[in-house]
């Protein structure tokens, strides 16, 4: 029974971190005009303590919005972990303001039952999916592919928050190959904060408690909305050479460590870190697959090697403006 207890807690502890809003502010910053008109649903969101809810609540009418939509999960574990403390799963539908104060008032929200416990996955969370434009959250980062797959499915415009660990995925590397998802513009310095229940956790320097944050450096947005930073050329001013940039022992193409470091006259394909993807521009470069999973990887389920020295998690990629120059 501890052991089921531990291995229960440990499963919600991945899951509680709650994102301030200043980080969905600077975010959304660059989304704006595509909400107008728009159904907005946030599924993981209790909206007593989700800073989505309330960026949304309280921007309705400056986004133009035709409707928003937030569903509570009551988390079965329920336990010192969880903040879900619901006694029930809830739903709530928002129309704007009506009474002309700017502020959504109690009176102004529907909260209606749910009669599960509020899961993305189940039939009636789904029924609220089908109403929906786009779809903006935290969800569980223990849940992602899963997450995202419902969302694919459903053909859902999308920005939500998740670890970069899981570009690395199967599932979610096919998508972004297939531009199906790309990373949105992220978190300053690449360091995320969320308020979390764990403090005791973490070492220190990760949980700050003056704040009550703890901090992550890798995770980030994903969107299948477009912005303007996706469009921008990655400035390229290093030349190819062979010593510099190794071929793997197993692959036809060049090693390279840092992303500044593309050169600009390699017309082969290239293996960058996956911090590439920040700078990703479709127009500028094709994307053929992660290390792993290339089709045609001869170790296919292994990653590269160098003088048989494994390389972590390697983009292969190709320069587009060669060819067109
Ligand atoms: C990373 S937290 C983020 C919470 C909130 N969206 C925010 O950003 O502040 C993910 C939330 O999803 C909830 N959750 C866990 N499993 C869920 C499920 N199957 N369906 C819906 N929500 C779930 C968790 O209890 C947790 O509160």
């Amino acid at each position: 029974m501890a052991n089921e207890n531990l291995h229960k807690a440990n499963k919600a502890k991945n899951d509680e971190f709650y994102t301030q809003l200043s980080d969905i502010e600077k975010e959304l910053r660059h989304y704006k005009q595509q909400f107008k008109g728009k159904t907005v649903l946030c599924n993981c969101d209790d909206p007593r303590v989700s800073n989505f809810f309330h960026y949304f609540s309280y921007n309705f009418d400056v986004l133009g919005l035709k409707k928003l939509i937030a569903t509570c999960y009551k988390n079965q574990d329920a336990d010192l972990f969880s903040e879900n403390k619901s006694e029930q799963a809830i739903y709530l539908e928002y129309y704007g303001d009506k009474n002309g104060n700017n502020v959504p008032n109690p009176e102004e929200i529907g909260i209606k039952p749910l009669k599960g416990d509020g899961d993305f996955r189940s039939k009636e969370c789904i029924e609220l999916l089908e109403q929906a434009d786009i779809v903006v959250t935290n969800p569980p980062f223990s849940l992602f592919r899963e997450y995202v797959a419902q969302l694919v499915e459903y053909d859902k415009k999308f920005l939500i928050i998740g670890s970069k660990n899981s570009i690395t995925y199967k599932e979610i590397f096919k998508l972004i190959k297939e531009n199906k998802i790309w990373l949105g513009n992220g978190f300053d310095n690449g360091n995320a904060y969320f308020r979390t229940p764990y403090a005791n956790n973490y070492a220190e320097g990760v949980y700050n408690a003056e704040t009550g944050l703890v901090k992550f450096r890798n995770v980030g947005w994903f969107t299948n909305m477009d912005f303007s930073k996706r469009h921008e050329d990655l400035i390229l001013y290093k030349t190819y050479n062979s010593e510099e940039y190794p071929k793997y022992d197993n692959y036809d193409a060049i090693n390279i460590d840092k992303t500044a470091d593309i050169p600009m006259n390699y017309d082969g394909y290239m293996g960058v870190p996956i911090t590439f993807l920040d700078k990703f521009n479709p127009e500028q470069f094709e994307i053929k697959g992660i290390d792993r999973y290339v089709e045609d990887n001869p170790t296919f389920g292994h990653r590269f090697t160098i003088n048989g020295k494994e390389i972590y998690a390697r983009i292969l990629i190709k320069n587009k403006r060669i060819r067109e120059e």
